[in-house]
């Protein structure tokens, strides 16, 4: 069967990356359960160690189970090989580790989750990797930030969590101008609604925490390469790819792998060395979901038009954050490159006063107060004080988060009894803000 793909069509979720083997044939992907594989003789043990000869050696590195989940995201991407890490927060953090060194910089986009703020303008920090941050619908001022020591450019496709989009294309022609690959966390849209590798990106990134399992029960990552960036044309840039390395044998990466010698790095040297390795067990539990992606992309997707449809007129509602509200500075956008919608995952402004966010949260039901995002169930958060509470004010405001700003993931339930249950936790906001507003309110969203 042929299972390598690259669109993200119903076939790939289900079948790339796995042949079942005799002599039981297994139709789902066996968990192998093992720290460790037997070598077949001392020879082969040397070859595996020196990288060359392929196989696996030790789980921290690689596993059979990990590989397939590798492979299918890496075809329903249209990358050339994938990454699997523990979380999606290693794959963003080793992804970008092999790219940038101390001493060298990074434009990131003003729009990101949280986590990768703190990881970006702390942890970076104390490694010497200095980042400036850029307006992702400026692409102007990526082009103003580049510097002779600038390595990638990090955005998000569908911004966490005001679902920020940005002309993608126009970015990846800034950074191939500035001699850097493009990585995009593609974790809110999902191949299902969009490959980046397909619109300029070069390094795709993931938690599949989030839609790729979509059950809410394990916690993975995923770094996808395009294969596509040149790196030997820029070889004082990286000399962790294109110069002799001891460790390699005294061998380049980039003579032995070519365009193969980015996740290469980032296996035998971050993956190994930092060890943020993704166990079978949940690798196997992504997979079984990911069987399912795309009609659960979809149903995400009709539920969060209707819970949008309620919001986007209701008087005790400021601004719905989200490119299919009418008006929404990134409609366009949203219609070129989105064909099947920008996602489950948004944030709305209350209305009212930041001391009715914690009853608003609280009066809810079925929207659950959750740290994540992508799962079946719907749920809802508080940037501000969870996932964001640890950016500077200014940060927050670049980021357009206000203390009124509630994020929800839409999950699977019944559409009406969404509406239903911020219905009745918007309630009794909604005449308050009706005698203070006086008519309907309109979109006020702070997207350029
Ligand atoms: C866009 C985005 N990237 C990365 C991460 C980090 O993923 P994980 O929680 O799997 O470490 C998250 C988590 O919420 C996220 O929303």
């Amino acid at each position: 069967m042929s299972t390598g793909d690259a669109g993200c069509t119903a076939t790939t979720q289900i079948h790339a990356g796995y042949e079942p083997q005799a002599p039981y044939r297994p139709v789902t992907v066996p968990v192998h359960q093992s720290a460790a594989y037997e070598f077949p003789d001392y020879a082969s043990a040397r070859r595996m160690f020196a990288l060359k000869e392929p196989g696996f050696t030790y789980t921290r590195t690689g596993n059979p189970t990990v590989a397939v989940l590798e492979q299918r995201i890496a075809a329903l991407d249209g990358g050339v090989a994938a990454l699997a890490t523990a979380t999606g927060q290693a794959a963003v953090a080793v992804a970008l580790l092999a790219l940038v060194r101390g001493g060298e910089h990074l434009v990131a986009s003003s729009k990101l989750y949280g986590g990768t703020v703190d990881l970006l303008t702390d942890t970076f920090a104390d490694f010497g990797i200095e980042v400036s941050f850029a307006d992702p619908a400026d692409t102007g001022a990526w082009a103003a930030a580049v510097r002779p020591q600038t390595r990638a450019f990090l955005t998000e496709s569908i911004g966490n969590p005001l679902a920020t989009l940005q002309d993608l294309p126009a970015l990846a022609a800034i950074a191939r101008e500035a001699g850097v690959p493009l990585v995009v966390d593609n974790t809110l849209a999902t191949p299902v609604l969009y490959r980046p590798l397909e619109h300029g990106a070069d390094i795709v990134v993931y938690s599949a925490t989030k839609f790729l399992g979509g059950h809410g029960a394990a916690l993975a990552g995923a770094v996808v390469d395009g294969g596509r960036f040149d790196f030997s044309a820029y070889p004082d840039k990286w000399p962790q790819l294109t110069r002799p390395k001891r460790r390699y044998g005294g061998d380049t990466l980039w003579e032995r792998h070519g365009h193969g010698a980015y996740l290469v790095l980032a296996r035998s040297k971050y993956l190994h060395d930092l060890g943020p390795s993704l166990s079978p067990f949940n690798a196997a539990q992504i997979l079984q979901g990911l069987e399912t992606l795309d009609i659960r992309v979809a149903r995400h997707g009709q539920n969060t038009r209707e819970v949008i449809g309620f919001l986007a007129g209701h008087p005790a509602v400021a601004a719905v954050h989200h490119p299919s509200v009418p008006g929404h500075p990134q409609a366009g956008l949203a219609d070129r490159d989105f064909p099947d919608g920008t996602g489950s995952v948004f944030s709305f402004d209350l209305a009212a006063g930041p001391e009715q966010v914690g009853p608003f949260i609280d009066r809810l039901g079925l929207f659950k107060l959750v740290a994540n995002v992508g799962d079946t169930r719907s749920l809802v958060a508080h940037p501000a004080a969870m996932t964001h509470c640890r950016l500077t004010p200014g940060q927050r405001a670049a980021a357009g988060i206000a203390e009124t700003t509630i994020r929800l993931s839409v999950g699977l339930e019944a559409a009406a009894d969404l509406v239903a249950d911020l219905d009745q936790a918007l309630a009794p906001l909604a005449g308050a803000a009706l005698q203070a507003a006086g008519a309907a309110v309109v979109y006020a969203g702070t997207e350029a």
